[in-house]
């Protein structure tokens, strides 16, 4: 592997296997009334060159603002965190003072994240230590803690919850690798240490969390259903088979260019922590052989000079934009077994990138070869410009195209807290927020 792709990776965190303890008790129950209003938080960064895209989470009290790779691929939420730093990499912010509020190991959470493993727990009093590693090789090590994460919602109030998350003192990054200049992880999987299904459980927002990334770089991320639009939106079942929980579409057949590749049966994932996809070592090379056999007898070629991705092609200038080899590359599709109309179209923008030498490069990558085994990866690239739904609450997953730079417009915003009070257009979910437009 090259190792500037590598860096591009940042993270893959689908391996990380801290999926959840079945639930004790439901917490659908628990609640007589179901939050209506949603919490939206600004995201910032790009796929290339940047590699990831962040939200800004205000923690504590009083409250900071931490810069959270934003990851549906795993469930721990982490930050660096000064208990001492025994290795903390370079971040925006200096890492997080943890207060005396630490979660237990008997507690349901510390199994959570600790599963499918044993973990050592002899006293109630003890602390609960975790590590998790990504599939980038990347990993954090420390302990989980509890602290206030003030939320306010698009309607203008505010919540105020305790979550708890870990105190990361010991990270590690390949050392070929740049690590990502963000302050932690916000792990938004399916598993109970989610902060979403913490949300969930403290009746603070519906069980959805929706991004929308843009191709022109930031974004937006939302929990809760009050953004998710009302029509256009192609739903898919929530595969439940997967051992390891993870947000799974079921098996999908890959096409490239309209014709049949002859790979089927491939179990798909939806990874916001993952910058490029990933299929398994047999559909990737179906995948390249017929994006180069369409490539035949037109001037291009591969360029070997070019370490940004695997596979990259230079033409007879450099080139400036997708514009300038849409009419070479062919849309690639996943049409899903478990749902017959539903089906995921890859124009060129969605799998490929423009490098800094000016040419063009390949953004699905080889799973096989980051030890993904058989599990392919719809990564950031392959969701841009469109709003990504994970309706927990109905069990299924959400796609519908959407102008993410569009929508929410900023309006005011109170610093103490990570929402944003905005005044929305009327193209898409129609209200005024309670705070003053400008
Ligand atoms: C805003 O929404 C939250 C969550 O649904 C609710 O608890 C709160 O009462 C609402 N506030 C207003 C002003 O409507
Ligand atoms: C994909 O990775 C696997 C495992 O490293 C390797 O055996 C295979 O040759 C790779 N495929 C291609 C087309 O590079």
């Amino acid at each position: 592997m090259h190792s500037e792709m590598k860096l591009m990776i940042i993270i893959i965190s689908v391996l990380a296997a801290v999926a959840l303890i079945q639930g004790c008790y439901s917490a659908a129950n628990r609640h007589s009334k179901s939050p209506t209003s949603s919490v939206v938080f600004p995201v910032t960064g790009n796929v290339y060159p940047r590699g990831y895209y962040h939200a800004t989470v205000n923690i504590g009290n009083p409250p900071k603002p931490y810069f959270l790779d934003i990851d549906t691929g795993s469930d721990l939420t982490w930050l660096q965190c000064d208990v001492p730093c025994v290795k903390c990499l370079p971040a925006p912010h200096k890492p997080y003072k943890p207060n005396k509020d630490l979660v237990a190991c008997m507690d349901p959470l510390c199994a959570s994240v600790h599963w499918p493993d044993n973990y050592d727990c002899k006293s109630s009093q003890d602390q609960c230590d975790y590590e998790v590693q990504y599939a980038d090789h990347g990993s954090s090590l420390g302990l989980l803690v509890k602290d206030w994460f003030p939320l306010q919602y698009i309607n203008g109030s505010v919540a105020k919850p305790r979550l708890a998350f870990g105190c990361g003192y010991n990270q590690e990054v390949l050392a070929s690798m740049d690590p990502p200049y963000t302050d932690g992880i916000l792990g938004l999987g399916v598993g109970k240490a989610s902060i979403l299904q913490q949300l969930h459980e403290l009746g603070v927002t519906k069980n959805v969390v929706g991004h929308c990334l843009s191709a022109q770089g930031d974004g937006y991320l939302f929990f809760g259903d009050e953004l998710v639009p009302s029509a256009g939106v192609v739903w898919t079942p929530m595969s439940t088979t997967d051992i390891e929980k993870h947000y799974s579409l079921g098996t999908a057949e890959l096409y490239v260019g309209g014709k049949k590749s002859g790979i089927k049966g491939l179990p798909i994932v939806f990874d916001s922590g993952s910058t490029y996809t990933y299929l398994n070592a047999e559909a990737y090379k179906a995948l390249l052989s017929m994006l180069m056999k369409d490539l035949k007898g037109k001037h291009i070629d591969i360029a070997t000079d070019d370490e940004s991705l695997p596979v990259c092609w230079k033409g007879s200038k450099p080139f400036k934009s997708i514009q300038d080899v849409k009419n070479l590359f062919k849309p690639i599709m996943l049409s899903f077994a478990n749902s017959k109309n539903a089906r995921l179209q890859f124009d060129p923008e969605a799998y490929l990138i423009i490098s800094k030498h000016g040419n063009v490069c390949l953004g699905i990558l080889n799973g096989s070869e980051v030890g993904l085994e058989s599990v392919n990866l719809i990564g950031d690239i392959s969701m841009l410009d469109k709003i990504i739904l994970y309706d927990n609450e109905n069990q299924r997953i959400g796609w519908a195209p959407a102008n993410c730079n569009k929508l929410p417009s900023v309006g005011d915003r109170d610093p103490d807290y990570g929402g944003l009070c905005r005044t929305y257009g009327s193209s898409m979910g129609i209200f005024q927020s309670h705070c003053a437009a400008y």
